[in-house]
């Protein structure tokens, strides 16, 4: 098999690459370890960034986003006694969407199977080899456990935290890793509730952090800070939504309730990886970098990195110039540790320690956002997301 580009992993990094490559008139194959329906049911993000709408939507997959999804103008900000809005287009005229990171995998194979580029699920053994050369290969064996090798001129790693590139990345050059595991976790339900909020409201509460988000009019997205030791089966449906209550309702309004359809605790870190490249191989989205969920900005970081990757590979492949993959490691890292610090930061304003020093600073620096235009303008225009700078 011979391909430009070989991608590894379908998530909504390597599928949308594969993508916007094709726009260009780059060939690629996507691979993937897992099954068609568990990629399409894991479930993850939920806010879209207006660049990432508007990448989705030039990539020829917004529709039912666009149908579906539901756009937000702003975020409630919650400490006790007090519940503030922040009014996005005014502080910094842009807007965020509400859409699944299920449903935006879900449109992107559906478009990939419909006529695109050839993308096989259920490989194993997935090997990058020769990065270093001009003629880079994936070694890998398909569905029916025949070995393949996939020839190419170019390896994009997009296969998440425990996928085989980033490792191969870090042998092979002179790199840095970062990393910052947090002192809590988060426990995530979704819940056939329709959301009693506008908005999606961030809580500081004495007890922990709460996030009251939402998947459509009729489905809810909760979270809770939890300890990272603890283990969901300690967590009834009625301990939860106790919990959430507790953290989240004020006086005249509280949150609905309704049938719990998934629960979960999931860690929290931040972790860069540098460079983002090793000779003919560049890693994009995950695979790179991890960032803690409160920013919201994991799949949107990812989305950023494929648009650079695939402006970059345009102008080598079509143009034979290097000038923009050369680039691409450090332009891309830039975006990564914004994003990076204002996921750090939002995670340490929100979630609780037991310190009441600690406490006292939070709280002081959310009367601050909440009553100062010019801090509630620099969230907006990091939540909302930053250009894409090439
Ligand atoms: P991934 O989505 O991880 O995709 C990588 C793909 O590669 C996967 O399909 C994987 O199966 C495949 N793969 C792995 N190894 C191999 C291999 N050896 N060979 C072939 N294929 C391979 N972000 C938010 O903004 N908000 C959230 O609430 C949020 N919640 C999250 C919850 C969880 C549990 C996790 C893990 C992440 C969450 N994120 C969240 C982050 C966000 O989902 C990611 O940033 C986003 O999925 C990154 O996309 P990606 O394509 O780079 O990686
Ligand atoms: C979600 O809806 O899953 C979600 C929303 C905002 C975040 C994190 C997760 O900051």
């Amino acid at each position: 098999m011979r391909t430009q580009v070989g991608i590894i992993g379908a998530g909504p990094a390597g599928l949308l690459l594969s993508r916007l490559l094709a726009q260009r008139g780059i060939d690629s194959v996507v691979l993937e370890n897992r099954s068609r329906s568990y990629v399409e049911a894991r479930i993850r993000a939920g806010i879209l960034e207006q660049h990432t709408v508007d990448t989705l939507t030039e990539a020829g997959v917004g529709h039912r986003l666009r149908r579906e999804g539901m756009e937000h103008r702003g975020i409630h900000l919650q400490y006790p006694g007090t519940r503030h809005t922040l009014d996005f287009p005014e502080l910094c005229g842009r807007t965020v969407w509400v859409y699944g990171q299920t449903e935006v995998t879900k449109d992107l194979i559906k478009a990939q199977l419909d006529g695109g580029p050839p993308l096989l699920f259920e490989v194993s053994d997935v090997t990058p080899e020769d990065v270093d050369g001009d003629s880079p290969r994936i070694r890998f064996t398909d569905a029916e456990g025949n070995p393949q090798v996939l020839d190419c001129d170019v390896v994009a790693g997009t296969d998440g935290f425990h996928g085989v590139s980033r490792p191969v990345v870090t042998a092979g050059t002179a790199g840095q890793l970062w990393e910052r595991t947090y002192p809590y976790a988060w426990l995530g339900i979704l819940a056939d509730a329709a959301p009693s909020t506008d908005e999606l409201i961030y809580a500081w509460h004495p007890e922990g952090f709460a996030l009251y988000s939402m998947r459509s009019p009729s489905v809810s997205r909760l979270y809770l800070q939890v300890d990272p030791t603890d283990s969901i089966d300690n967590w009834s449906d009625d301990r939860i939504w106790e919990n959430l209550s507790r953290r989240l309702d004020l006086d005249g309004w509280s949150v609905n309730t309704g049938p719990v359809t998934e629960k979960s605790i999931l860690p929290m870190r931040s972790f860069v990886s540098a460079p983002m490249r090793r000779g003919r191989l560049f890693l994009a989205g995950d695979a790179a970098h991890i960032v803690p969920p409160t920013g919201a900005k994991g799949l949107n970081l990812a989305v950023a990195d494929v648009t650079l990757l695939a402006a970059a590979l345009d102008r080598l492949l079509n143009e034979r110039r290097s000038d923009l993959v050369d680039a691409y490691s450090d332009s891309a890292l830039r975006r990564v540790w914004r994003c990076t610090h204002f996921s750090w930061w939002m995670t340490s304003m929100l979630h609780t320690s037991g310190d009441d020093f600690d406490a006292q600073l939070q709280l002081s620096q959310l009367r601050r956002v909440c009553g100062s235009e010019a801090a509630a303008r620099e969230l907006a225009e990091n939540y909302t997301g930053l250009p894409i700078e090439g």
